[in-house]
């Protein structure tokens, strides 16, 4: 499993180096299921660049990707997960604060996720019985530190609208963070920036996330405390185990 990750590591680093290199050129633009649900000629280049890759190293694989509506099951044989650009909105408008994803399941079972923070060249990635690092610094388990001494980053408007009680368990911290991409939100929760990350995502937001943060003390659930499903679109809290009683009580009571 450890070639199979150093050729994924090697793929996002080179497909964040071609991001880096076109997104001054003009970007095409298009929307997809509202206004703000958008995807640009680089997101789609990226994923075929990537998916070129996997299928000419490992013809026997198969995908699952935002673009291009690949869709392999997650639990048939090899498959790998594939968010070309996360957090489009901010590449397009700010070029910063967007991240490649990656992950790899076998039958079901996440093998490792990568998280790929193009501008900041900040590398999240590991999995089960493999090194769980960022670059060439090892990432640590989540430490207990206190709620009231911790941020929690959102989907603006679940904390806005107080879905299900985040804003009451998020009133109970510091703060809110509110950094507009999954990837890069819960990679600052995995470098423990911020304690939990509450969002409204599909597969190929959260598995990479899952997967590493799974060997660091970190649950992604549905907001009601169940398994996702890596089909459709759904609610989801990535949060420390040792604190899910605590986060439930909160959420429940503000509901
Ligand atoms: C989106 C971003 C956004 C989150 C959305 C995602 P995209 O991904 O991560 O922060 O709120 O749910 O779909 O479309 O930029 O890959
Ligand atoms: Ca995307
Ligand atoms: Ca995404």
């Amino acid at each position: 499993m450890e070639s199979k990750l150093q050729f994924a590591q090697a793929l996002v680093r080179q497909a964040g180096s071609y991001i880096r290199q076109h997104m001054s050129d003009d970007l095409a633009i298009e929307t997809k299921s509202r206004y703000d649900d958008l995807v640009t000629n680089l997101d789609k280049d990226t994923q075929n660049f990537v998916v070129e890759a996997i299928q000419t190293a490992y013809p026997d694989d198969f995908l699952m990707g935002e673009e291009n509506n690949l869709r392999h099951p997650i639990k048939d044989g090899n498959v790998w997960v594939i968010d070309p650009i996360d957090g489009t909105v901010n590449f397009i408008v700010q070029k910063e604060d967007f991240a490649i994803m990656l992950a790899y399941f076998e039958d079901g079972v996440g093998q490792f996720g990568l998280i790929y923070d193009v501008m900041q060249d900040k590398l999240y990635s590991g999995g089960p019985d493999l090194p769980l690092m960022m670059n060439d610094q090892t990432l640590e388990a989540f430490d207990n530190r206190p709620l009231t001494r911790s941020l929690i980053g959102s989907n603006g408007s679940m904390y806005a609208h107080n879905v299900s009680g985040i804003s009451n368990l998020i009133n109970q911290t510091l703060g809110v963070r509110v950094y507009g991409g999954a990837g890069i939100s819960m990679a600052h929760v995995l470098s423990g920036r911020l304690l939990a990350y509450f969002s409204h995502l599909y597969p190929w937001d959260y598995a990479a996330a899952q997967i590493i943060g799974s060997q660091l003390g970190y649950e992604l659930l549905t907001l009601d405390g169940e398994q996702v499903d890596y089909q459709s679109r759904q609610m989801v809290m990535f949060i420390p185990s040792a604190y899910k009683q605590t986060i439930q009580d909160y959420m429940e009571r503000g509901k």
